[in-house]
């Protein structure tokens, strides 16, 4: 299909692979820009040198569009954009930061971006930017939300009247009821991070694919509510962070530092596990081609009969 996302990302598919940091790397993204969709490499916690190597493998599966994810904040952010630039990506997606002071580099090299929102206020501010759309991330997303805490089903269509910009739902998305209920409040492409942890392609280690699978709809809990907060699933540290004073808690949960992101070590008790609350929803463990083959399939199939129950409810 075609429409003003895919066009922006150059995929046939307007479904995104949610960056999650230290997460989806170079072989995740490429495969699943392979099968037509949008895989991202998050820049957040790679070396520059790290970084150009994950681009490399993604390069080496796959001839289409891979992009990166550079949040705005981090002291890597400009060389994140250099190097995106010197390696041909075509779009890139900011997060966590004010897209302003980037835009004149990455427009100016020809790349399109996606600045991800959690407000009609800061969408605004993005489109004044020149951010070639808006990726909004709801109340239910896993790992870092908005302060403003406006869930994807609200949020979604007040910026879809806001902008004229296309606008990407991201949160609470693991199926095609999810996608369809995205676009029919006005959005144009999904952004998907839950969904793709439990995938044979993704690299966390299986207790954290396990959790998620076995996640019921209460199993999230937020985190640093003062500063950015960051939802993640529920289990013995996370909920030994949650503390009522929130300087403490997010002092506590500064302090778990990389580890916490389960790359190496750690156990189900120990890890903490950024995770959205739609982790109920998803039970079985999926290939990413199954996963988008039937993301499409159901598209079609749901909207058939969505129509047919409308088109009948109108005569
Ligand atoms: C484990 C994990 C790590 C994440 N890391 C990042 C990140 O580095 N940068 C970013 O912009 N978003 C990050 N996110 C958010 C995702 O890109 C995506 O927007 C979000 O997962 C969508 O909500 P969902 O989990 O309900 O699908 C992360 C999410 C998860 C679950």
């Amino acid at each position: 299909m075609k429409n003003r996302v895919t066009e922006i990302l150059g995929g046939s598919f307007p479904v995104i692979l949610g960056a999650m940091r230290l997460i989806t790397l170079g072989t995740m993204a490429g495969e699943v820009s392979r099968l037509g969709a949008f895989g991202q490499i998050a820049a957040s916690g790679l070396s520059g040198d790290r970084l150009r190597s994950e681009l490399e493998l993604a390069r080496r599966i796959t001839d289409r569009p891979v992009g990166v994810n550079i949040p705005l904040y981090r002291p890597n952010a400009t060389e994140a954009i250099e190097i995106a630039i010197e390696a041909g990506v075509k779009a890139v997606t900011t997060s966590a930061g004010n897209p302003m002071k980037f835009m004149d580099r990455i427009k100016g090299a020809g790349l399109k971006v996606l600045h991800k929102v959690s407000s009609v206020e800061t969408a605004l501010k993005a489109a004044e930017a020149g951010v070639d759309g808006v990726i909004a991330t709801g109340f239910e997303a896993g790992g870092h939300i908005g302060r403003q805490q406006t869930t994807t089903f609200c949020l979604i269509p007040q910026l879809a009247d806001a902008l004229d910009i296309p606008v990407v739902a991201a949160g609470g998305i693991a199926d095609a009821r999810g996608v369809l209920a995205a676009f029919a409040l006005g959005a144009e492409g999904v952004e998907m991070g839950t969904r793709f942890i439990a995938t044979r392609q993704c690299g966390v280690p299986d207790f954290f694919k396990e959790r998620v699978l076995n996640a019921d709809s209460d199993a999230t809990v937020l985190l640093g509510k003062e500063a950015m907060p960051i939802r993640v699933l529920k289990n013995k540290a996370s909920l030994g962070i949650k503390n009522s004073d929130k300087a403490k808690e997010d002092a506590k949960l500064e302090s778990t530092g990389d580890k916490s992101y389960v790359q190496s070590g750690g156990n189900p008790d120990t890890a903490i596990m950024p995770c959205g609350q739609v982790a109920g929803l998803v039970s079985d463990l999926k290939g990413v081609e199954e996963l988008l083959s039937e993301l499409s399939q159901g598209c079609r199939s749901l909207s058939r009969g969505l129509f047919s129950v409308f088109n009948e409810e109108c005569q």
